[in-house]
This record gives C-alpha cells, structure tokens and sequence, in this order.
C-alpha cells in the first residue's frame, strides 16, 4: 500500500471541516458555565440541557429523547430493546453494515428491501408488511449510507400508511438530514407520523465531529423510559462532558456555522468527484448525490469489486465494497466516501481507481 493512500472508506469528515476552534470554546463554557453537570456522572437520558435542546428541535417532549454515545449506541439500545431472536426485520439492499451485523447479532430475519433512487421501494415493502410478520422496518432516509439516495415524501407518506396499517416500527436513522447541498429538505417521518410509528435516530458526528461521541434517539416516551433502564444498565449515563461541549456548540450557533463548512465542502466535492470519474473512470454509473457523504458507484456488470479492492489498495486508493452493505450480491459495485478526502486529492485518487480497474483482467473488468 503506498504511504500517501487516498481514502474513500471512512464515513467521517476531514479534520479541514471539523470546527476545532469552536470545539475549543464550547468545552471552555462548558466548564465554565456548568461544571457540576459537565462532570457528574448524570443520567442515563443524557445531558439534560442539551436533551432539552433536542426536544425543542423536534418539537417534542424531553420524555421523548434519551442522548446517546453515538447514534451507533442509539440504534444498538432500540434493537436490543425491540428485537428478538426471529423477529422479521426489513432493510433497505444495500444499508449501513453495522445495521446488518447488529441485526444478524441479534438472530433477526433481516428482509432486504430493494432500494431505489427515490428510497426503498415502498410495494415491495408493503408484501412483507402484508404478511403480518413485520417487526422493524430500518430506513437511512436522507443520503443513504452507502447510496447517497433520498427517500421521496410521496414514498415517506406510504411508508407512514403501510407502518399505521401493518402495526410494525418504522425505525428512521437520519444522521445525514442536515448535510444537503442541493435541492430542499423534505419532512422526516418522525414530524409527519400522528400514529407513534416511528422511532427516529440523529447525530452530532456528521455535523460536528464523530470523536465527540454524541448521538440521540427520539420516539414515544414509554418506549425511551425503557430503552433508558437498558442505557443504566449498559453504562449508567453517556459521556457528561462530550454533551455539554456540544450543548454549547449548539446553542451558541456556533453548529450552523459548522453545518454550512460541511455543505459547501462537500457540494464541491461531489462536483469534482463527478468530473472525476467521468474523465478518468466513463463506466461507472451513479446518481449525484444532494447531500451527505456517500456516493454509490456502480461498474459493469461482471467485474470483481474484490479484485478491484486489491489493485486500488496497491495503488494507494480505497473505498468500501458494495458487496459489504448487502447480505448477498453487489460484486460489481462500491462505496465512494467524499467526505474524508480533500478537494484536491479527488482527482487523483480516482485516477488511482480508474487505473486499478483498468489493470484487472479482461473477466474481472469487462469493456
Ligand atoms: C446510517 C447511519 N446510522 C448510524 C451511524 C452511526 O453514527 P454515530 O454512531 O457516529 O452517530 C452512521 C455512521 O456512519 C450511519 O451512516
């Protein structure tokens, strides 16, 4: 592997786009304004205040929120509460990896769900649900981890309908809502649901930083009452200090100015990611993404990603293999990560990659 590797794996942003500054002055007030809360211990809901500020976001009762380490800790926390060994789960093909080892972990049915360019396809969904077994439904509606694909409010309103008819969870794990460049927000499921069908997960990590290790749940509050005796029994509260230094990165608007750094970068790199690929790599094929930090790469059919994986590590360029966001299938497809590579190593790391492609032989990468 060559020193100056180009990473296109790791869902996470370049430190250029991390707010270090504002971090600095979040914990200084952090500590200055709340020390006793900062460093106690706490509960396991979270950090009241910010709890709070979450709440009023969604606008929702405080009951309705418990702050996590990490929306990754949120949704364990939810499956472990809700799913059993057996339990039919349905994903959208391809989703999140961990989604699918926590799942798998747990001895759930997990149903893949054919995902499309305007989210997971909802007749598909409906058959299952028609079957009476569905439990969970776990949906990334904006931006999807690994496709970079939106969920259309035409589809929100009929996943909301079969939820309500069928009488499973709709699990809404929206980490990227906030990153979109291009096009408009649409409402989450969560804002739109008048049945208490939907149990709704975010973020600080693709806003402000994943070290800080801060995520939330959101959802009815006897469903939060338990999943926090589980959260007490996990590790009797999250971590006081990481959530009040975001509380006041929030609350001085300091988040804003974060999320706006994060936009314009990443608009920028999409575009040079495109110009990229089409110069160096014109087989694959891919939707631009409005947002978040993923980009889904689909080559011809027939080439070998795992191959293809080898030659671009030996090149100095990575990216994560389609074939792991699926149970099965996916060898001619990938994940391209724009977020953690700077606008200027764009370009070159997809040379890297066209190269890679063009070195495998003719069965492995067909014309
Ligand atoms: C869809 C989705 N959910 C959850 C997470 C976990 O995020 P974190 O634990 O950093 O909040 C990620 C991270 O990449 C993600 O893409």
């Amino acid at each position: 592997m060559a020193s100056d590797t180009i990473s296109f794996a790791r869902g996470a942003p370049s430190l250029d786009i991390v707010d270090v500054d504002g971090l600095r002055d979040a914990a200084t007030r952090a500590f200055t304004n709340d020390p006793a809360g900062a460093t106690a211990y706490g509960t396991s809901i979270g950090y009241v205040p910010l709890r709070r500020w979450i709440a009023e976001q969604h606008g929702v009762d405080d009951a309705q929120v418990l702050v996590t380490n990490g929306s990754m800790q949120a949704d364990a926390f939810l499956f472990a509460t809700v799913v059993t060994a057996g339990d039919v789960v349905a994903v959208e093909k391809p989703t999140y990896d961990r989604t699918l080892l926590n799942l798998r972990s747990l001895g759930a049915d997990v149903r893949p769900i054919s995902l499309q360019t305007d989210g997971i396809d909802d007749h598909e969904l409906a058959l299952l649900a028609d079957t009476g077994t569905l439990k969970l439904a776990h949906v990334i509606p904006n931006f999807q981890n690994p496709a970079g694909y939106t969920l259309s409010q035409d589809k929100r309103v009929s996943l909301l309908s079969i939820a309500g008819n069928n009488d499973f969870l709709i699990f809404e794990d929206d980490p990227y809502r906030h990153i979109r460049f291009s096009g408009d927000d649409i409402p989450t499921m969560l804002e739109q649901d008048t049945a208490g069908s939907v149990v709704y997960a975010s973020s600080f990590s693709k806003t402000v930083c994943p070290g800080i290790r801060v995520g939330y749940l959101v959802g009815p509050s006897d469903l939060i009452a338990r999943i926090a005796k589980l959260a007490t029994n996990t590790y009797i509260s999250p971590n006081m200090v990481a959530q009040a230094i975001v509380y006041e990165f929030c609350v001085s608007g300091a988040i804003d100015g974060a999320i706006a750094t994060v936009k314009a970068a990443l608009a920028e790199r999409v575009a040079t990611l495109d110009a990229a690929l089409q110069e160096h790599l014109p087989e694959a094929r891919y939707q631009l993404p409005e947002g978040g930090y993923f980009m889904w790469v689909e080559l011809p059919e027939g080439t070998d990603v795992s191959a293809l994986f080898a030659a671009a590590d030996e090149r100095g360029v990575q990216f994560v293999k389609g074939s792991d966001f699926l149970l099965e299938g996916g060898e001619n497809t990938l994940r391209l990560a724009y977020s953690g590579v700077t606008n200027d190593r764009i370009d070159e790391g997809i040379r890297r990659l066209a190269d890679a492609y063009r070195s495998l032989a003719p069965a492995a990468a067909p014309a």
